[in-house]
């Protein structure tokens, strides 16, 4: 007898995570295991340059399904893969629905799922940011109020688990997915065309991504924090692969110094190579964080609050928070070498995917 499991993947930082699932179950149903999976695409993430790039690098086959559900407000977009995903699950049943990260698919697909009592399983559950405004935490919440069983990245996160009550069977510290993909594609990283055209030096250039709307939705403190990188970085090149939401209010501003290299989003291989072999990268996402703590890259994060506090404790990540005056000293301290080394958080070794598929061959009997 075989199980099926629903993958359910919806915005580009679901993809690295579900990569290393998918590699997993593929090498234990070749052994003769009895999972199989069925991979869901909500549509929540659609540009090739956001979902199809890294599927085909990262080796994802295509969706068995794809809910088409795009853009829209966080409530018409949650609305839409509910209504897709409930389709599908009341025209075939899984008996499991796997969940990634924390993005709106995560949070709707659990949802429905555990509605129609498909247990949900969550691969990154239990982190805690505390900042009611990023609609992430409140995805977190809702999902792992709803979750049976937390695959975790951190101690830290199982001990927000136990203090809300979750029992220990329920939670497994296996590691982190992302890391995993990231140590298979370390040989694999490559240049984008524009590096040599641009002469980038290793430890020459910075890298920065900004798509929180906090950040990036007001076009004022927008453009002053750019002003406050661009003064910091005492005229290195910077490279911006900027996100669909930023570049909305990028267009509203006037113009940018030569230094900052306004670029497309980047697939996955090409945006590692950047940051691996960058002075520091300058960033409010939480995956890159993980990403340049494993690469020992120094890396800004311009948050006032983390749901990965391990990259700071331990890592090479530091929160300067959203104020663009704080940005210089952080940045003098970096050019004085003075950046912490950091080292490597328990179980990113690689080897999550593999703990993640045992588990479930145990929990979820043939
Ligand atoms: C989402 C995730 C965030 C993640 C980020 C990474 C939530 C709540 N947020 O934020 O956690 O870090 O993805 O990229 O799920 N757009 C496109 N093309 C696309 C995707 C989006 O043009 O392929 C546009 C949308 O139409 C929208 C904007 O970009 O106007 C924002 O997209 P959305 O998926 O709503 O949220 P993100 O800000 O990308």
């Amino acid at each position: 007898m075989t199980v099926l499991i629903d993958l359910i993947a919806g915005a580009r930082p679901n993809f690295m995570k579900i990569a290393s699932i998918i590699r997993s179950m593929e090498s234990r149903k070749a052994q003769g295991g009895a999972l199989r999976y069925r991979l869901v695409h909500t549509g929540q993430h659609y540009d090739a340059r956001m979902s199809g790039d890294f599927f085909e690098q990262l080796g994802i086959p295509e969706p068995d399904i794809n809910l088409a559900a795009s853009s829209g407000t966080q409530a018409e977009q949650t609305a839409a893969i509910m209504t897709g995903y409930e389709a599908l699950l009341l025209k075939q049943r899984s008996q499991l629905c796997l969940v990634v990260g924390d993005v709106t698919s995560t949070m709707a697909c659990a949802i429905v799922a555990q509605k129609l009592h498909v247990p949900v399983a969550h691969v990154e559950g239990g982190i805690r940011s505390g900042d009611w405004s990023m609609p992430e935490e409140i995805n977190r919440m809702v999902t792992d109020a709803i979750t049976n069983w937390f695959f975790t990245t951190s101690e830290v996160a199982n001990a927000n688990l136990r203090r809300s009550g979750v029992a220990e069977d329920r939670i497994f510290f296996v590691g982190n997915t992302m890391i995993d993909t990231l140590l298979a594609n370390l040989g694999r990283l490559r240049p984008p065309p524009f590096s040599d055209e641009m002469g980038l030096q290793p430890g020459g250039y910075f890298v920065i991504t900004l798509h929180r709307p906090a950040n990036v939705d007001a076009s004022g403190p927008f453009a002053q924090m750019l002003e406050a990188i661009v003064a910091g970085t005492r005229g290195l090149p910077v490279i911006f692969p900027v996100h669909p939401r930023t570049a909305k209010t990028l267009q509203t501003l006037p113009g940018f110094p030569p230094s900052l290299h306004l670029v497309d989003p980047q697939p996955y291989l090409e945006f590692n190579w950047l940051v691996k072999h960058a002075k520091a990268v300058i960033t409010d996402s939480g995956g890159i964080t993980e990403e340049a703590t494993v690469m020992g890259v120094p890396c800004l994060t311009l948050r006032d609050t983390t749901e990965r506090p391990e990259t700071i404790a331990l890592g090479t990540n530091e929160l300067i928070g959203t104020d663009p005056a704080r940005l210089k000293p952080a940045l003098d301290r970096l050019f004085a070498g003075q950046w912490k080394q950091g080292s490597i958080p328990e179980k990113w070794d690689g080897k999550t995917g593999e703990r993640i598929v045992s588990a479930l061959e145990r929990l979820l009997p043939t």
